[in-house]
């Protein structure tokens, strides 16, 4: 098996996707049409020009636009099941998807309405193609700590179906300090914790995740390489990254794939993993985000193998779970 075919073989957890960052442009253009909602662009060919992002709030702001077309359950629905379609085709068996409710009840959309949504994709993609999932609720930190909590609360109703809460949007002037009181009341309530540190933001950020957000998991942390300590730390604690390489490409975190420090991350023992974030937007699923590294950096099978391992023992999957995986990919 050459390592193309190894990638395409390999059972697969993904991590970090954000499922507003799966919204094809195709299906923006279908469900703002049955909306009636306006979009500033034509064609499909003028929302990929527009794709051009340089840092993650160009991103971002193109982002927040896209999902304002998202409205009824089924458009929710859609979104998740049009993403499962692609883990199928990826051989992504597992994933744990980030939703921001906040982008959706700011607009007056009920909590339950995206809920309901995407917990009925979950559902039908583990009885029609045997995928398994759980859902993390993210925080927008570039709203205040108030707003957080407010969504804490609305998410209570809901606390079986959502494994895990999170922290994303604009990093940098927004450290996981800020939300700190509120990650502690999560964790109270019993929720695990992750989040985005040390994408754009310095190593300081990672470490205030770490010890302040007491998160089980680091969304991107590539950053951690700039201090030695922090390293030392990473590797002892075990704890995962879910390095997301595509679109540390096209937001500029590096300037070229083959600079990317995955593959140094792996060889000195941190828990990196492979994800896609928001693929529509950054040029790929998680086998695109495989083969990009594999081409740009000469990854080995057991690298790859490495990698694949990594993301069931990061992943929240019960532990017998994560063994039978981590057999399947023994024996390839
Ligand atoms: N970083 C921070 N916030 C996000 C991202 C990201 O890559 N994608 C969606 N929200
Ligand atoms: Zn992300």
């Amino acid at each position: 098996m050459n390592q193309l075919e190894l990638i395409r073989a390999l059972p697969k957890a993904e991590l970090h996707v954000h499922i507003e960052g799966t919204f094809e442009p195709e299906l923006m253009f279908a469900i703002a049409q049955r909306n009636n909602i306006a979009i500033p662009y034509q064609s499909v060919e003028e929302v990929k020009e527009a794709y051009n992002f340089h840092n993650l709030q160009s991103f971002l702001d193109i982002y927040y636009a896209g999902a304002n077309v998202l409205v009824h359950e089924q458009d929710f629905y859609d979104l998740a099941w049009a993403y499962f379609e692609k883990c199928a085709e990826d051989q992504v068996v597992h994933t744990e998807m980030f939703f921001d409710p906040q982008t959706h009840t700011d607009r007056g959309i009920a909590f339950a309405t995206v809920i309901n949504g995407l917990q009925r994709a979950c559902d039908d993609a583990q009885s029609k193609l045997g995928i398994s999932s759980r859902l993390i609720m993210c925080f927008l930190r570039h709203l205040s700590e108030e707003a957080a909590f407010v969504t804490l609360e609305q998410a209570l109703p809901y606390k079986e179906q959502i494994i895990a809460v999170g922290l994303d949007s604009s990093e940098v002037g927004h450290p996981p300090a800020k939300f700190a009181r509120v990650f502690a009341k999560a964790r109270e309530y019993g929720f695990l914790v992750v989040a985005h540190a040390g994408e754009e933001g310095p190593p300081e950020y990672i470490w205030e995740a770490l010890d302040l957000l007491k998160v089980n998991r680091i969304d991107h942390g590539v950053r951690s390489e700039e201090d030695q300590a922090l390293m030392q730390r990473l590797i002892q604690d075990e704890m995962p990254l879910t390095v997301c390489p595509l679109s540390n490409l096209k937001l500029c975190v590096v300037q070229d794939m083959r600079q990317h420090n995955i593959r140094r991350l792996l060889q000195q023992g941190v828990k990196v993993t492979v994800n896609s974030d928001d693929p529509s937007y950054f040029g790929g699923y998680m086998n695109d985000n495989f083969i990009a590294i594999t081409e740009a950096l000469d990854l080995n099978a057991d690298e790859l193998k490495q990698l694949a391992i990594n993301s069931f023992e990061a992943s929240f999957l019960p532990a017998a779970q994560k063994q039978a995986w981590i057999e399947k990919i023994q024996a390839l």
